[in-house]
Parts: C-alpha cells; sequence; structure tokens
C-alpha cells in the first residue's frame, strides 16, 4: 500500500488523463463485449427468426426492424464492424494515455532521484557504488513505468472484464454460466501460484544481470590496470563466466515459462472444451439457442485469456514493489542539511580556520582525528606533512563540511562551522581533493565550473596561475578544447593544473591543495609555487603534500601522525628538534644528493 501511496505522490496533475486512461479500457472492454451479442442477435433473432431477448434489459427492435434487416444483412456486418472499431479505437486511446502518464510520471521519478543524488551527503556518494545507483536510475525507473503504464492498466482491465462478462453470461443462462467458468478459478490459481514461485527465479536472474553489468563497467572503466597487468584473459573469463551463468538462469526462466504457457493452455481448452461439450448438449436440447451458444464462445475466449495473465500481472506488481523499495531507499536518505548563516554570497569571509579539541571517525569506524588544536590566520600559508593514512585529506575535507564531526569543534572566523551553510561555505572555499575528476567538456568548462557565468579572464588567470597557458597554447582549439572521452586525454599533471586552475578561479578567501603537486614534474611545480607565493597573504592556504619543496611557502608546517598533530612550527625550528619533520627532510635531502 505504501509503494502504491509513493507511486501516486508523483502523479499530481495527471490524474485527470490517468482517469480518461480507465475510462477508455471501459469503454474498450464494452464494446468488445457487444459483439458478441450482435452475433447472437443476428443468427437468433435475424436469421433464426426467434423472439429477441436482450440482456440488461436493452430495448427489443421491433419485427419491421427486424424484417428490414433480414434483407439487409450488410447492415449487421456493417455494425459488427463499426463496433469493433470503436472498441480499437478506445484500446488504442487507452494505451495513449496510460503510456503518457506513466512517461511523464517516469520523467518526474527520474528527476527527483537526480535531484535528491545530488544533494545526498559526500559521505553517502563516498561509499555506495555506482553501478547500483545507475540501476536503480535506470531498470529500476523502467519497471515501476510499465508498472504505471501496463499492469496497474492490465489489472484493472482485467476486474473489469470478470465482472462484466459474469453479469451478461448470467442473464443468458445460468447454467451454461456455470460450466463456461468452472475452470477459470483453477487457471487463476495456478498462475497465481506459479508465477509467485518462479518469483525467486526472476530475483536471481536480475541479480546474474546486475552482476553482468557490473563485470563490464568495471572491466572497461579499468582498461588502463587491465593492460598494464595483462590480465585480459583474466577478466575475459570473469566477463565470460558472469555472461554464463545470466545465460543459463535466463535459459532456465524461459523453458519454465514455456511449460507454463504450454500447460496453462491445456488448461484454457479444458474450458473450451467444457463450454462447447454442454453447449452443444444445451443447444440441442433446446435450453440454449445457437447464437447464445456462440456468444459463450466468445466470451470464454474474452475471459480466459485476461485471467491467465492475472497471475503474471500481480507478480509483475511484486517486482515493481521491489523497485518502488530501492528507489524509496534513496529517496529516504537525508539529504545534507542546508541550514545555517547563509550570507549573501558577496560577503567575504576573512578565512581564519581554528580546530579545537577535534577528533572525528568515519561512520562506525575507530577515530581517524584525535584531539587536533591549531588555528591558522587569515592569510595564512600552512603546509601539512604525514604519512600516507594520517589523516590529511580527513582533517581537510573536514572544513568545506563534506563530512561532519561529532566531537570537538571547527571554527571559520570564530563561528562554529556547523553554522554555516554548506552552499555558501563551498563557494568560499576553493579546493583541489586528492582525486580530481575533470568531466568530457571544455577545459574553460573544467576550470570555470565554480563561477557563476564563464568568465574569460578569470579563468585564463587561472590557469596561468597554475602554469597551464602553455599547454593550453599548443592545443588547436584553446580553451574550448574538450578533454576525456569525446576529446583529447590529458597527462596527469596537466589533468592536476587544471584542478589547480579550479581552485584558484574563485579568488576564494581559504584554498585547499590536497596533495595537489605529486604529478608534475620539479620545473613546474616551482612555477606554480612561485605563483602562490605571489598570491600570499590574500587566502589562507593549505597544502597537503609528501614534497619538502612546498615547505618554502609555508608560514608554519603541521606535521600529523596517526591523527594526531606531532609537531607544528616554522622550517627553521623544526628542522632543529629531533622528529618527524628533521628526519623527512634528512631522509629527502639524502636522497636528492643521490640524485644529484
Ligand atoms: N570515506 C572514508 N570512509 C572510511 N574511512 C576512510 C575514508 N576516507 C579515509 N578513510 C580512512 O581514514 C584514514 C585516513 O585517511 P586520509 O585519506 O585522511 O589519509 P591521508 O593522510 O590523506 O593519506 P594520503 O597521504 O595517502 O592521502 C585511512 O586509514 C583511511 O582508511
Ligand atoms: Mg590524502
Amino acid at each position: 500500500m505504501k509503494s502504491f501511496a509513493f507511486v501516486f505522490s508523483f502523479a499530481k496533475g495527471l490524474k485527470l488523463r490517468y482517469t480518461a486512461a480507465i475510462v477508455f479500457i471501459i469503454l474498450a472492454a464494452s464494446f468488445s463485449f457487444l459483439n458478441p451479442l450482435l452475433i447472437r442477435f443476428c443468427i437468433d433473432t435475424v436469421l433464426g427468426g426467434k423472439a429477441a431477448d436482450m440482456p440488461f434489459n436493452l430495448p427489443v427492435p421491433s419485427l419491421s426492424t427486424i424484417g428490414f434487416l433480414r434483407n439487409n444483412l450488410w447492415l449487421a456486418g456493417l455494425a459488427i464492424v463499426v463496433v469493433s472499431i470503436f472498441a480499437h479505437g478506445f484500446t488504442y486511446m487507452r494505451s495513449r494515455f496510460s503510456a503518457q502518464v506513466a512517461e511523464e510520471f517516469a520523467r518526474r521519478l527520474r528527476n527527483k532521484l537526480y535531484d535528491h543524488i545530488q544533494k545526498l551527503p559526500y559521505a553517502w556518494h563516498s561509499k555506495v557504488q555506482t553501478g547500483d545507483i545507475i540501476q536503480r536510475c535506470t531498470s529500476d525507473v523502467d519497471t515501476v513505468r510499465r508498472f504505471v503504464a501496463l499492469q496497474f492498466v492490465q489489472l484493472g482491465r482485467s476486474i473489469f472484464m470478470v465482472l462484466l462478462i459474469l453479469p451478461i453470461m448470467l442473464t443468458m443462462n445460468a447454467k451454461m454460466t456455470f460450466y463456461s467458468t468452472l475452470v477459470v478459478p483453477i487457471v487463476f490459481v495456478y498462475a497465481y501460484v506459479f508465477f509467485k514461485q518462479v518469483r525467486r527465479r526472476f530475483k536471481a536472474q536480475d541479480e546474474a544481470e546486475g552482476y553482468l553489468t557490473t563485470t563490464l563497467e568495471e572491466s572497461i572503466s579499468g582498461i588502463r590496470i587491465v593492460k598494464a597487468f595483462a590480465r585480459e584473459e583474466f577478466e575475459i573469463n570473469r566477463f565470460e563466466k558472469a555472461a554464463l551463468d545470466y545465460r543459463n538462469k535466463c535459459r532456465g526462466l524461459v523453458t519454465l515459462m514455456a511449460w507454463y504457457w504450454a500447460s496453462s493452455d491445456a488448461l484454457c481448452m479444458l474450458q473450451i472444451a467444457l463450454v462447447l461439450i454442454f453447449g452443444i448438449r444445451f443447444t440441442i436440447n433446446g435450453d440454449i439457442t445457437l447464437g447464445t451458444l456462440l456468444a459463450f464462445s466468445s466470451y470464454i475466449g474474452m475471459l480466459i485469456w485476461p485471467v491467465r495473465e492475472m497471475g503474471r500481472i500481480l507478480t509483475d506488481m511484486g517486482r515493481a514493489q521491489v523497485s518502488i523499495g530501492r528507489l524509496q531507499e534513496i529517496l529516504d536518505t537525508p539529504v545534507e542539511s542546508f541550514d545555517g548563516i547563509a550570507h549573501d554570497n558577496s560577503h567575504r569571509i576573512k578565512g581564519e580556520i581554528e580546530f579545537r579539541e577535534l577528533s572525528f571517525s568515519y561512520e562506525g569506524g575507530s577515530d581517524i582525528l584525535k584531539d587536533i588544536n591549531l588555528k591558522i590566520a587569515s592569510g595564512e600559508t600552512i603546509v601539512i606533512l604525514g604519512a600516507t593514512g594520517s589523516g590529511k585529506s580527513t582533517l581537510t575535507n573536514l572544513i568545506p563540511r563534506l563530512f561532519d564531526y561529532s566531537q570537538g569543534q571547527i571554527l571559520i572566523d570564530g563561528i562554529d562551522l556547523n553554522s554555516y551553510d554548506r552552499q555558501y561555505l563551498r563557494k568560499q572555499i576553493g579546493i583541489v581533493l586528492q582525486e580530481p575528476f575533470l568531466y568530457a567538456r571544455s577545459l574553460q568548462e573544467n576550470i570555470g565550473i565554480a563561477l557563476q557565468n564563464v568568465d574569460v579572464v578569470k579563468v585564463q588567470k587561472a590557469a596561468a596561475e597554475s602554469a597551464l597557458e602553455e599547454t593550453i597554447s599548443e592545443f588547436e582549439h584553446g580553451y574550448e578544447t574538450v578533454i576525456g572521452e569525446r576529446g583529447i586525454t590529458l597527462s596527469g599533471g596537466q589533468r592536476q593544473r587544471c584542478a589547480i586552475a579550479r581552485a584558484l578561479v574563485l579568488n576564494a578567501p581559504i584554498i585547499i591543495l590536497d596533495d595537489a603537486l605529486s604529478a608534475v614534474d620539479t620545473e613546474t611545480e616551482e612555477t606554480i609555487l612561485n605563483n602562490l607565493k605571489r598570491r600570499k597573504g590574500r587566502a589562507t592556504t593549505i597544502i597537503i603534500t609528501h614534497r619538502l619543496s612546498s615547505v618554502t611557502l609555508a608560514d608554519r608546517i603541521v606535521v600529523l601522525e596517526h591523527g594526531r598533530i606531532a609537531q607544528i612550527g616554522k622550517h627553521e625550528d623544526l628542522i632543529n628538534v629531533p622528529g618527524v619533520y628533521q628526519r623527512i627532510w634528512s631522509i629527502q635531502h639524502k636522497l636528492e644528493e643521490e640524485a644529484g
């Protein structure tokens, strides 16, 4: 029931069209019921000359009309054709309206999902599997769309057919109705039980398909690793195994379905045979007319197929329910809260950052950051050093509120971070994440992503500061060059510099560079560092690095060890006290001397 409520919450403003679809179902069904009655009337009354008995007290035609019809039999033929045209016309309208509603519904659902996913916290995104989310947004949405477009309508149609045919049959002959519907409940139960049983198999097939897709996706997006490690053979085997499993599951299901259709066909035939056997006997006995017999055999055809379909529809509805559940799971995940101080974006923060007794752990894990106390003055440049896994990225990712902390405090300009509106806050921070991502769009768009309107001058300035100008000038299309899947491939260092330009373009009061220079050569690094030096004092700058070249820029250096601040101070001071910094310094110097 909850799933129905979910579906209909997306149907605002569509109810009229959905009602129209339902009205057309009723009209189409009613018209398709008219034909057997017409045939019966033609055979019994027009040809057979029996007194007409119309069901539901329909008006009995006068004798002169019947005489006229007998001389103009084509009129009866025309009537049958006209009724058929109407019945099919209404069916067409029904499909049209229900498809319209379903497409619009699916569009709204997709938009809502996308909108929601965009607003979900960074923490959520960092733990979900992309493949799974894509599958939910595509195939699950499609299952629900089919439910709205087809199953719901078909079920309504089937129920309506049964409700309308039974009384028509009963008004014609009660005994005959009994024999005509004897096997119908068995068909229904058989269908229902069968599809309930195969539901597990459908699920297994879905899962096998999901696995196949994931395998494909993984090996294609990781193709460089596959090639580099000569793992083609292994990947091919893995894919073939997944494909084989999927085929086996499909084949099993198809065989089972073939068995079902054949066996339920037999049941249906049994019902038709019963109608004929008893019908012919009753006709010979004079209990029913020949026209009635024909009408019954038409109706039983109309009744038994939808009943047989009903089992399938009910199972498909079960599948739709599973899909709805999977979608609800996404939609029920709370989005990032955006409440807090949302200054006008033109209001620029000063950029003073203070960590007070801050501890942090990822969901359910142990403490990654422990008892951090650090005050960074506005305009100060801090370099953070530390072994891999010591918590450097974690510390800086807290500043734009990518993750929420619960112990201790972070203050910006003396105000608790949690009381800032995230959007506002993030617009005040230019950040290069450790694994920067570039879109398959133009360089200009990639660099200017944080700008409200792409501003060529700002983009070019940022590119120059990131030592990217020369590279770009070599491209035929300059800043319009499209990178990634549809365009040119950038080198690792070029990608990093793009990400730096993207962080600088805003001229934000806080700049964070997480390992942003690891892939550029020493010379380029120096150019960028010199550029940053020129900017010094204009923004609070945090640079995470493993190389000591950046420390020339630092006002202070922070050394992290196992989530704690191990050392803090100026280069000149730290170099003279025994500790991690001195150790790193001597190792790197030794290496440089050896290399030099
Ligand atoms: N999203 C996450 N969920 C759970 N644990 C995480 C997550 N990101 C990082 N960690 C864990 O937190 C610890 C610190 O990771 P972090 O990325 O902050 O290290 P780092 O100092 O930046 O290392 P590196 O120099 O390699 O970039 C690691 O043990 C890591 O396994
Ligand atoms: Mg890191």
